[in-house]
């Protein structure tokens, strides 16, 4: 990250009427929360499909609790960082005109005290019930092996969107509009291989003229650098504290 990119990332944010920012795994890593995409192609020793899709979970239900209440546990042992803390300090300062839309599940972003956020990908402490089909947060207390709602004795599921499902309109509706209408888009932690959430990145510059400015904040280039105006590469819990600290007050 040079020092002029970071100014002229500041520059750009300080003349911004609306913010939006798309974070993934990234975002959480300097918190202890693992990535996904490990260089072997496993998701915590798992294939991704025989956890975190509909046909993993017909197969062996028992396997993708398992996975989720270890997951569950990972996230009740771990805190926001900073990364996650000058997220809620950009939102501070732009109020409703700033959108966090996010791809994490692990609640991170909520526990620093972010509010206008969008958990587009679902949440790790909510399930939904295969029977009734309410949704409902369970923090993150064990749940057990194969959990049943408490209301009608239904199955359980994570309430968390897997491969092959679509997202939930009433998260991804707002999203689009939040990166179609933004002037600086914030793209933090994610490898952008996932979609629909990294199609969010062109529909920022796809917006009326001028299109948005795409900042991206990665250890590495990834399939958003193409479209990004700048990268500022580095961890996210040191990049995004100095590019709050360069906004200035
Ligand atoms: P990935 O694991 O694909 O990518 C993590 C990104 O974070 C990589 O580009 C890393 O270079 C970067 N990174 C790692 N440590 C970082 C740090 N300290 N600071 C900044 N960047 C860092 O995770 P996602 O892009 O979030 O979906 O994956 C997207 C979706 O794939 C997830 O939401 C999940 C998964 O399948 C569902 O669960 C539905």
């Amino acid at each position: 990250m040079t020092d002029h990119d970071l100014t002229r990332a500041a520059d750009w944010l300080r003349l911004a009427d609306r913010v939006c920012v798309l974070t993934g795994a990234g975002v959480s890593a300097e918190s202890g929360v693992p990535t996904f995409r490990a260089a072997d192609g496993l998701w915590e020793g798992h294939a991704i499909e025989d956890v975190a899709s509909p046909g993993g979970w017909d197969r062996d239900p028992d396997l993708v609790w398992q996975f989720y209440n270890a997951r569950r546990e990972n996230v009740g042992t771990v805190r926001p960082n900073p990364g996650h803390h000058a997220l809620v300090e950009l939102e501070r300062r732009w109020g409703d005109r700033f959108t966090l839309v996010t791809q994490n599940v692990d609640g991170l972003h909520r526990d620093a005290g972010s509010r206008n956020l969008l958990e587009i990908h679902g949440s790790l402490r909510r399930t939904r019930c295969l029977g009734c089909r309410a949704v409902a947060d369970r923090g993150l207390d064990p749940l057990g092996p194969a959990p049943r709602c408490p209301d009608c004795g239904g199955r359980l599921r994570p309430d968390i969107v897997w491969f092959g499902e679509a997202l939930p309109e009433d998260v991804w509706e707002p999203a689009l509009e939040a990166a179609y209408g933004c002037d600086v888009l914030l793209v933090v932690g994610t490898s952008a291989v996932v979609h629909p959430a990294a199609s969010l990145i062109p529909v920022a510059k796809r917006r009326r003229h001028p299109a948005a400015k795409v900042v991206e904040v990665n250890l590495t280039e990834t399939e958003a650098s193409r479209l990004a105006d700048i990268g500022l590469y580095g961890p996210s819990g040191v990049v995004l504290p100095k590019l709050v600290e360069r906004l200035g007050s």
